[in-house]
């Protein structure tokens, strides 16, 4: 995966008079006015290439996101979760449910994940393996976590029970219209 620079020009055409609505985008969102007819046309775009990783990888991450589940400390919920992302450069970060008798300071393996590979300074993010016992997707707050690094991050469902029938997904499938902040100076 990798980031094409932030601004970049987005090619449009306005969905009422098909006029070129082309513009800078900066983030993921957009909202332009058609220069013909004052259409406004909003959207998000993907500021990411799309790198498909190999099966090793894949298979390397699914075990990963496996092994990490292992060592889950989820003593309350008895739920135990194992992410593994692969990140930029190839290299892969892992992370499990770390529960907590203040029930709310659990932290998610996802995110646990995220910020292992972040603390090692990467931040582009190509995949996500995600292994649970029946192939559970991540929660609201790990998918906005992870649509920081990539909004459309590929991501593989593992059921633990059944790890050979994977189930792949996308971030832009299940965070639509991911919140993304844009600085007073670029806001109209
Ligand atoms: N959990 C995760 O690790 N990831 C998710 O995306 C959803 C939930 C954990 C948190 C808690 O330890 C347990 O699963 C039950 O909610």
């Amino acid at each position: 995966m990798h980031e094409v620079d932030d601004a970049e020009n987005k090619s449009v055409a306005c969905s009422k008079c098909g006029a070129d609505a082309s513009h800078k985008s900066v983030g993921h969102l957009y909202e332009v006015i058609c220069p013909r007819c004052g259409h406004v046309e909003s959207g998000t775009f993907y500021p990411y290439e799309t790198v498909t990783p190999s099966n090793t990888s894949r298979e390397a991450l699914i075990r990963a996101a496996i092994e990490a589940r292992e060592r889950a400390y989820a003593k309350y919920s008895q739920f135990q979760v194992g992410a593994a992302v692969l990140t930029g450069d190839g290299r892969m970060f892992s992370g499990c449910n770390v529960e907590n008798s203040s029930y709310g300071l659990t932290i998610c393996a996802e995110r646990a994940a995220v910020f292992s590979a972040v603390a090692a300074g990467q931040h582009k993010l190509d995949m996500i393996a995600i292994a649970t016992a029946g192939g559970a997707t991540p929660c609201g707050a790990c998918r906005q976590v992870l649509a920081e690094f990539n909004p459309a991050l590929p991501i593989l469902l593992v059921d633990v029970d059944h790890p050979d029938r994977i189930a792949e997904t996308d971030l832009r499938q299940l965070l639509p219209g991911a919140f993304s902040f844009r600085p007073k100076s670029e806001r109209r």
